[in-house]
């Protein structure tokens, strides 16, 4: 089974990257490797909408989104994880999802289906804020929902922390690491 996971928050041992790594560590000890993108440390220029993929799916655009995009479309398990960062995701995360307009463009323009991988694709959706409001949380889900139907990942479970916001705070939440474990294991199993 081939797993790949984002870590769209900047900060490395941040809330997102420690949620993250649970999940990680869940599904390792599944049996399956995960492999992650660090997103932040990845050379990705936003897209500029410049219509280079809509006669062929394919962006233009020569950097580190080849190896995401080649990585996706092998991909059977899709983990996105993301700080709330002014009620969305972070610009690290989105900037990798407004790249992927190119498969938009293959599977809505052109008609080419994006193959769902061999076992049938799931996703999950890592989200920590720092703030107690779930409007940060409704925005930042619209966005994570729309990329994993773009490239075909037809279902997708969500975990979310609010009210954490200092670095590290998630390792005093009495329960995110023990459900972000079990997701992944579920998410493998
Ligand atoms: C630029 C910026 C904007 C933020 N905006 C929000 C927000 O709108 N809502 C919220 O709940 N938290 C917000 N936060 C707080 C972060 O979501 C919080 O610190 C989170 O724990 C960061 O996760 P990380 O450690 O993985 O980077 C913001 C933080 C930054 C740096």
């Amino acid at each position: 089974m081939e797993i790949i996971a984002f870590c769209g928050s900047p900060r490395k041992n941040g809330n997102t990257d420690l949620l993250l790594k649970e999940t990680i560590r869940g599904i390792e000890d599944a049996g399956f490797p995960v492999k992650m993108f660090r997103l932040n440390v990845m050379k990705i220029k936003p897209c500029q909408n410049c219509g280079g993929c809509e006669e062929t799916g394919k962006c233009i655009v020569e950097d580190d989104m080849d190896q995401i995009f080649d990585a996706i479309r092998s991909a059977d398990r899709i983990i996105l994880a993301s700080p709330i960062f002014f009620f969305a995701l972070s610009a690290q995360t989105k900037a990798m999802i407004d790249r992927c307009q190119s498969f938009w463009c293959e599977k809505y323009l052109l008609k080419r289906p994006i193959q769902g991988g061999r076992l049938g694709r799931k996703g999950l959706l890592l989200l920590v804020g720092g703030m107690k409001k779930e409007i940060g949380i409704q925005c930042a889900e619209a966005s994570a929902k729309a990329f994993f139907r773009t490239i075909s990942v037809p279902e997708h479970s969500v975990l979310y922390y609010l009210g954490i916001d200092e670095k590290g705070a998630i390792l005093r939440h009495p329960t995110a690491l023990k459900e972000a474990y079990k997701a992944g294991k579920k998410l493998v199993s």
